[in-house]
């Protein structure tokens, strides 16, 4: 899977995609991401990307001509014959879930605009953008962290990223549930205790009891989720 993030900050995204399980999976050739300088596409002498906006108001806005030309380059570049499937992130999206990314996954490539300054020129979000992504119900300063949050979350999900598809498969949300406690050595630690069932070996009780923290975890902390999960049984 191929993703390219259009932003002013490449720098910024490419630090935090070089690292880790992402950074080694990409090494590896599990999934390609560009990072794209929006500011290497503007026509301007003075390489400026913004403006003030139409109508008065305060801030800057992203004007649409260099983000064009940036996607332009970005489809033209490589071997790949589809356009990319293209997202938007911002506040005003749709809240990133689970399943979303569980479908997003399925795209063989994602072009990821990252906003700044007051928002983006609106033409140019109707003229390429399929859809736009929020990660939660608060506001950052720009697009770029939810755009690595996003590559991250759909990025884990394909073949040879993680060990195991059981690696992803049986953590919080995917199921629809959130994820049972996991301990480790030592047996005891200030005082308290692994639960016994953990220690027995048998492993239909040790699955039933991880069941059963995960539905009464979920009715717990998320009782939205908890709902969503009994009405979907
Ligand atoms: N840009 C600023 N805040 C954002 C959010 N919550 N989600 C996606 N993009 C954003």
């Amino acid at each position: 899977m191929r993703f390219d993030i259009a932003t002013l900050f490449p720098k910024m995204c490419e630090a935090v995609l070089s690292e880790s399980i992402i950074g080694r999976a990409r090494t590896a050739g599990f999934l390609e991401v560009n990072c794209w300088n929006i500011r290497d596409y503007t026509l301007d002498k003075h390489r400026r990307v913004d403006d003030s906006p139409y109508g008065g108001g305060r801030g800057m806005v992203m004007q649409a001509d260099p983000i064009f030309r940036c996607y332009q380059a970005i489809c033209a570049d490589g071997e790949m014959a589809e356009k990319p499937h293209c997202i938007y992130l911002s506040p005003k999206g749709k809240v990133l879930t689970q399943q979303r990314a569980r479908e997003l996954v399925q795209q063989p490539r994602l072009f990821l605009l990252c906003g700044h300054y007051e928002g983006v020129d609106e033409r140019v979000l109707n003229e390429i953008i399929d859809e736009e992504i929020s990660i939660g119900d608060y506001v950052l300063t720009g697009g770029e962290l939810p755009a690595l949050v996003l590559v991250d979350t759909i990025a884990r999900m394909l073949p040879g990223v993680l060990p195991e598809k059981c690696c992803f498969e049986e953590e919080s949300h995917y199921s629809g549930l959130l994820e049972y406690p996991q301990y480790t050595r030592p047996a005891v630690w200030h005082g308290q205790e692994v639960p016994e069932v953990l220690l027995t070996g048998h492993h239909k009780n040790i699955a039933d009891w991880r069941f059963a923290q995960s539905l009464d975890m979920t009715k717990q902390h998320r009782p939205d989720l908890y709902l969503d999960y009994l009405n979907k049984k």
